[in-house]
């Protein structure tokens, strides 16, 4: 039943009309628990009470799959936007962005020219920007446009999902950058031929990569909710003397706040991931294709009203 609803809602989230539907409307169903909001300023207020409990932030303005130029330099100056708006504004936060909002189906030369738009405005703010990964097929073209830019810019990484077979053999790869990686289980529907169907060899594919991440120096984010993947890294980062200043944890905005809080608390970095902006319908499907409770409290919204 749970794999059902998995699949039903991942495939809800490629619905281009639900998408244009759901932009028109502004945040409906419980989406606002997940989303900070629609626009910057409440995006920024969020981050800074976030800041004041001792959470760090990276901040997404919500949106994918562009398919024309104008849209997509158009998102980049909503990154650029957010940008100016932390550097005024003092928040304690990144950048977060995903290739297909800068124009990666359009041509390369597109989502180039944006990203280095938004990679300039981040240097001079002083903002690390990280490239979300999204479904299979743009992976390897999203890990290559990640290593032209990474060649010129310090202030950029990437995100690899341990679902994919391909995965040990990318954090090898990209070992010779030294790159700032968040790490996580993976969150699209993809075939049994590219990616591990069974979570027991997700997870187990999780912690291979988190060691190895670490163990070659480099800055490793581990990018879940899930305790046991949690304790394992906590355990491991003692067992092999490696410094706090060396990862940190990242979890969603509206899941296991109370985590976080706590993880703060424990003395660990803990990066929260604000996404904000019109365009919520895809995120938020995808949360609920993670976790059924969250559906149940979409139901319970849906009703009250
Ligand atoms: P999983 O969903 O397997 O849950 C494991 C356990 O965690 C549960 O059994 C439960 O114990 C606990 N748990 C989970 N949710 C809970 C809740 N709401 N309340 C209480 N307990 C809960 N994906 C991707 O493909 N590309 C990307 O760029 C990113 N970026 C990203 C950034 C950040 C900051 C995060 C946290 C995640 C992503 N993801 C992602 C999503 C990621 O791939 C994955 O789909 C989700 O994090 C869900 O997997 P978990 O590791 O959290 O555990």
């Amino acid at each position: 039943m749970e794999q059902l609803l998995r699949s039903f809602f991942l495939f809800l989230s490629k619905n281009k009309a639900l998408t244009k539907a759901a932009k028109r409307y502004g945040l409906r169903f419980g989406a606002a628990r997940f989303v900070a909001g629609e626009t910057i300023e409440l995006a920024a207020a969020v981050i800074k009470e976030l800041n004041k409990k001792g959470l760090d932030v990276t901040i997404d303005y919500l949106g994918e799959f562009v398919d024309n130029e104008a849209e997509a330099n158009e998102m980049a100056d909503h990154s650029i936007k957010a940008i100016e708006a932390i550097g005024r504004e003092n928040l304690q936060s990144q950048l977060s962005l995903k290739m297909t909002s800068m124009g990666l189906d359009i041509s390369n030369e597109v989502v180039l020219r944006n990203m280095r738009r938004i990679l300039e405005a981040a240097k001079t703010h002083n903002v690390f920007v990280t490239i979300d990964m999204e479904d299979y097929s743009r992976c390897g073209k999203t890990i290559e446009i990640f290593k032209s830019l990474k060649k010129e810019y310090d202030n950029v990484g990437t995100v690899i999902q341990a679902y994919l077979y391909r995965t040990i053999k990318d954090i090898d790869d990209l070992n010779q950058f030294h790159p700032n990686l968040r790490l996580v289980k993976g969150a699209y529907k993809e075939s049994p031929r590219v990616a591990f169907p069974e979570k027991k060899d997700v997870d187990g594919n999780f912690k291979k990569i988190i060691k190895m991440h670490l163990v070659n120096g480099n800055y490793t984010a581990i990018a879940t909710h899930d305790d046991a993947i949690i304790e394992f890294t906590k355990r491991f980062v003692k067992e092999n003397n490696i410094p706090n200043g060396q990862f940190e944890f990242q979890m969603l905005y509206g899941i296991r706040p109370e985590r976080q809080l706590e993880l703060v608390k424990e003395g660990y970095k803990m990066r929260v991931y604000v996404p904000y902006g019109t365009d919520w319908y895809g995120y938020f499907m995808r949360r609920l294709a993670e976790r059924p409770a969250n559906v149940a409290f979409v139901l319970k919204g849906m009703v009250k009203k």
